[in-house]
């Protein structure tokens, strides 16, 4: 996968991708990694990328001419077919990015990232540039090069061969639509807390049982609006239901 991020701040990038798994599947060629800054793509002598709105108001909103230029050129170079190339600006305006949307773009050839910056981006961009805009949560950041780590880390980590076999992208949290279960190493008893006997038991079947029921019980506390959209079957719905822990059954059944 070939994923280009255009951005004013490329400095901010350093780090997070040289690092852990991200920086492994770089060396092993699963992902290649550019970094553009669109203020390279300004054409007056002081690279304005920004300018005032139109109608007024405070801040500044960004220029639609640098992020075309920059977004075009890349695609010029670098193009695939349509529907494997995924244009995405990140904004506090965009759809909610979850987990599934990261399987879902994982499975693209090639992946545009705009980090949105000041008080916004020319409509113009979102209408005509981009194919999808995310938002990694309900608040807002300075701007969006840090929600394009999180959205570049989530999506490399499910690419086929980014994890070692030690590692797993099937248990873990949201894999299955709810929260993973809660593990315990050595020591068995630490500062006297003990691990759940049944952990040490040996027994498959039972610790499997364990494993889901308290999947299940933390995602009912911690999420509750996560068990309205999970696969459940029709017993661990009704046992839900029996502790009002189902708002409605709008869950799924098995
Ligand atoms: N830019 C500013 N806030 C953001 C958010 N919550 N998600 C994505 N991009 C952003």
């Amino acid at each position: 996968m070939r994923i280009d991020i255009f951005t004013l701040f490329p400095e901010m990038f350093d780090g997070p991708f040289s690092q852990s798994i991200v920086k492994r599947a770089r060396d092993k060629g699963i992902v290649s990694l550019f970094i553009h800054n669109f203020r390279d793509y300004a054409t007056d002598k002081h690279k304005t990328v920004d300018d005032y709105s139109y109608g007024g108001g405070p801040g500044m909103v960004l220029k639609p001419e640098p992020l075309f230029d920059a977004v075009e050129a890349i695609r010029r170079e670098h193009g695939g077919e349509e529907e494997l190339v995924s244009t995405v600006l990140l904004s506090p305006q965009g759809r909610l990015f979850r987990q599934k949307t990261a399987l879902e773009l994982a499975r693209k050839e090639h992946l545009v990232l705009i980090c949105g910056h000041y008080e916004g981006v020319d409509e113009r961009v979102r209408e005509h540039l981009v194919s999808d805009e995310l938002s990694i949560g309900d608040y807002v950041l300075s701007g969006g090069e840090i929600a394009a780590m999180v959205v570049v880390d989530a999506v490399v980590r499910v690419l086929p061969g980014a994890l070692g076999s030690a590692e797993s992208a099937i248990d873990e949290s949201h894999a299955a639509g709810l929260l993973e279960y809660p593990q315990y190493t050595r020591p068995p008893v630490f500062r006297g807390w003990s691990v759940p006997e049944v952990l040490l038991s040996g027994n498959h079947q039972e610790i499997l049982r364990w494993r889901r029921r308290e999947s299940l019980r933390r995602t009912r506390e911690m999420r509750p609006d996560l068990i309205k959209e999970a696969i459940l079957s029709q017993e661990e719905v009704s046992s839900l239901e029996a502790v009002g822990g189902l708002g409605s059954a709008e869950s799924m059944v098995e």
